[in-house]
């Protein structure tokens, strides 16, 4: 019998294609996905990634309810078209404090992986309170309620908590200090050298330039971290992995 006879057998009989069908992507699925549970070093380890310092958090927070990923992704491919637009591609290390994660599936807009430190927080809260008045043909929608929605520190400690739940590593200092810290983010006046001890990198300054601690200066602090932990020019990537 040829093979294509033998096929034919199974071509013919439903059943036994389906059982044979199954085997066939079960093999496959343990074959791709079991060693993951093996490789230590999924993720390669890289210098200068941290858990979001609380106001940061806090904004992702705001990012997620908004909806900003169903037209932002935060993943760079490692395609020569999208590294020159965006910066290096992007690393497993820089979402790994993600729950859950932003890579989102749609461009209406472009990535932000790396928006941090690309504008200034005026451009930011121009933009975001009214895109069209710096990108005349932008759909994306106004946010200029953020301003006047004040936050209170009072829900980060549980906020926190959660995240550490399912993995980020806060400390149980990172915890407590979680008031403070978030306060002290938008005051540059104030003693925040714990918060930067605590947060390497953590930006701190009033990001909308308005009094009080707003869903904006929350966002804005968020965005303009992303994509600004890692030093790049430390960077080697293990082709071996
Ligand atoms: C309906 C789709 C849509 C939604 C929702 C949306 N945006 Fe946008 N966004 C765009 C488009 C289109 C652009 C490009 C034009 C512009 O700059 O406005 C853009 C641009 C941006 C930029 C500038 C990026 C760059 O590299 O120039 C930032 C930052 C940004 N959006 C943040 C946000 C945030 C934060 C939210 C959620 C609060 C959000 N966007 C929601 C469509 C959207």
């Amino acid at each position: 019998m040829s093979i294509l006879e033998k096929h034919r057998i199974l071509e013919k009989n439903a059943t036994l294609l389906l059982v044979c069908g199954l085997g066939v992507v079960t093999i496959g699925g343990i074959v791709e996905i079991a060693p993951l549970f093996y490789l230590e070093n999924t993720i390669e380890e890289v210098e200068g990634m941290r858990p979001y310092s609380p106001l940061e958090l806090q904004g992702r927070e705001v990012y997620i309810r908004e909806g900003c990923y169903v037209c932002h992704s935060q993943m760079i491919r490692p395609m020569r078209d999208e590294v020159e637009r965006y910066g290096h591609y992007s690393l497993a290390a820089e979402s790994m404090f993600d729950h859950p994660f932003q890579w989102g599936s749609k461009r209406t807009g472009p990535d932000l992986a790396r928006v941090g430190g690309v504008y200034s927080d005026e451009w930011h809260v121009r933009h975001l309170t009214d895109p069209q008045s710096v990108v005349p043909e932008s759909v994306m929608p106004k946010y200029g309620f953020l301003s006047d929605r004040l936050l209170h520190p009072d829900h980060i400690q549980d906020l926190m908590e959660t995240h550490a739940l399912v993995g980020v590593p806060y400390t149980e200092e990172m915890i407590e200090s979680a008031s403070a810290d978030f306060t002290v983010q938008v005051d540059p006046m104030g003693d925040w050298d714990g918060l930067v001890e605590r947060y390497p990198g953590a930006q701190v300054r009033n990001f909308d330039g308005r009094p009080g601690i707003s869903e904006m200066d929350a966002l804005i602090a968020y965005l303009q971290m992303l994509g600004t932990l890692v030093d790049f020019s430390t960077f080697t990537p293990d082709a071996s992995r």
